[in-house]
């Protein structure tokens, strides 16, 4: 019943540990999966960001190559007509020797023309703008205008997600500083070098990358929900094996405790090499006083020293047992009645499986009765003897007489009086009179 307890406390600390490893499991998978969802969704913006950087970079190389040039000349189109803004500039207009009207294109102009040429699409798009636009139509959009207000206190890079046409989009803004060059177009305006002229802003479509990183969510999310399930079925598994042999152990316990109360009223007790008590029966616990309970676990020796029994004697024995391979002994006592009483016992090396040499057995039996009753047969088998020589003594004679008489009555030629006066039918010996059980 105790063990039976014993068992199913195991049974459910062990399903509360699995209950544990599972949540710590759970956790585990759901930390990974957020942070790896996490930087998915960083990644998204990081390499809009990213583009967005290098678009800018592109278009500040373009603009300073035309820059570098002072401007260059295109031929005049209904899109490209020349620039208003450029009337002061003595050579805007130019005529080829063969008549072609060519019309000079400065860097900004330029850059509002490829810009207008991108947003036809759906991709990448650029705004070259200012806070006090030469030309109106450049004015910035809010966004533009918080970003542009930003450079005025210092800073250098705006870049945010916001929306741009209605659509998320990684927007990146950065400044263009008024030189001293800028101030023959834009000088009327009232710029100063070091001013902040105006700025220009690159938006990168999310889309994309939103459609690439959620095809790797969904795949992260689908491979960490099964990485879930197998540790749950692994650890419940486990969990289940672990609890089945705990029973399977708690079971055989049951069993060999049982074996071990069919002794034949021998006490039994195994240790190990080390003589800590594995094995307790029932008819120890009578012998020696103890439960089961109060000394499985614990070791002979500490046993012995609390009774003030001399090691050397254990000692002793256990070499023998080691040489030999048996040790007998008898132990004396006077119980509470004040009766002597003989307890016997032998000592056995416990061998496992493959015959190595793994603690001890002891085996007792209380034999005050059996001693007695053997001394009581002693004496009663004595007295018989001595009797029963006298007794056949007794039954020679008569014999020896009635031969003697049968002898007398053939010299005067009558039969013989008696019959039987062989000895085949008499005891021979003392052992005939001694049933055999006690012999
Ligand atoms: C040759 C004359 C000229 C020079 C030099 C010049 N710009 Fe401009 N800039 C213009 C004109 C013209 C526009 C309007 C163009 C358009 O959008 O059609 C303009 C537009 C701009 C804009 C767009 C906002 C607006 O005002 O419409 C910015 C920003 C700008 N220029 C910055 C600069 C800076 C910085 C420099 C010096 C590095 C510079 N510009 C030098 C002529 C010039």
């Amino acid at each position: 019943m105790n063990d039976r307890r014993k068992t199913a406390r195991l049974s459910s600390r062990l399903r509360i540990y699995t209950g544990a490893l599972a949540t710590a499991w759970t956790i585990i998978v759901a930390v990974s999966l957020a942070w790896n969802l996490d930087y998915q969704q960083r990644s998204v913006s990081e390499a809009a960001q990213t583009q967005a950087r290098a678009t800018f970079e592109k278009d500040v190389l373009y603009r300073r190559w035309n820059a570098a040039h002072g401007g260059v000349y295109v031929p005049v189109t209904e899109a490209t007509p020349p620039n208003p803004f450029l009337s002061h500039i003595p050579e805007r207009d130019l005529t080829t020797p063969s008549g072609r009207p060519l019309t000079l294109i400065n860097p900004a102009y330029m850059t509002r023309q490829v810009h207008e040429l991108a947003a036809q699409g759906d991709g990448v798009q650029g705004h070259i703008t200012s806070l006090t636009p030469l030309r109106p139509e450049n004015a910035p959009d809010p966004w533009e205008e918080e970003a542009l207000e930003t450079f005025e206190q210092g800073e250098t890079e705006a870049s945010a997600v916001a929306d741009y046409g209605g659509r998320p989009h990684m927007r990146l803004m950065r400044p263009m500083i008024t030189e001293q060059r800028c101030l023959k177009c834009h000088g009327a305006q009232g710029y100063k070098v070091g001013d902040i002229r105006g700025g220009v802003s690159v938006s990168v479509p999310l889309a994309p990358y939103q459609a690439s990183a959620e095809r790797a969510m969904l795949t992260l999310s689908l491979a960490h929900g099964a990485l879930w399930l197998l540790g749950l079925t692994l650890i419940g598994l486990g969990g289940r094996a672990l609890r089945r042999r705990l029973h399977a152990q708690a079971e055989m316990k049951v069993l060999l405790d049982n074996v071990l109360s069919h002794s034949g009223g021998d006490a039994l007790m195994a240790t190990d090499l080390d003589l800590r008590i594995l094995l307790y029966n029932s008819v120890a616990e009578q012998i020696f006083g103890y439960t089961a309970e109060e000394v499985v676990g614990q070791s002979v020796l500490d046993l012995h020293l609390k009774n003030k029994v001399d090691p050397q004697r254990l000692e002793r024995a256990l070499r023998c047992v080691r040489e030999t391979g048996v040790w007998e002994y008898d132990v004396k006592s006077t119980d509470a009645d004040g009766n002597e009483r003989c307890v016997h016992s032998v000592v056995t090396p416990l061998k496992d499986g493959s015959g190595v040499h793994r603690g001890f057995v002891l085996r007792s039996a209380d034999v005050t009765q059996r001693r007695a009753a053997r001394h009581k047969l002693e004496q009663t088998v004595d007295k018989l003897e001595r009797f029963n020589r006298v007794a056949v003594g007794r039954e020679h004679r008569i014999i020896e007489l009635k031969h003697e008489v049968n002898a007398l009555l053939q010299q005067q030629g009558r039969p013989g009086k008696y019959k039987n006066t062989t000895e085949e039918n008499e005891p021979k010996d003392v052992e005939d009179a001694i049933p055999e059980r006690i012999r």
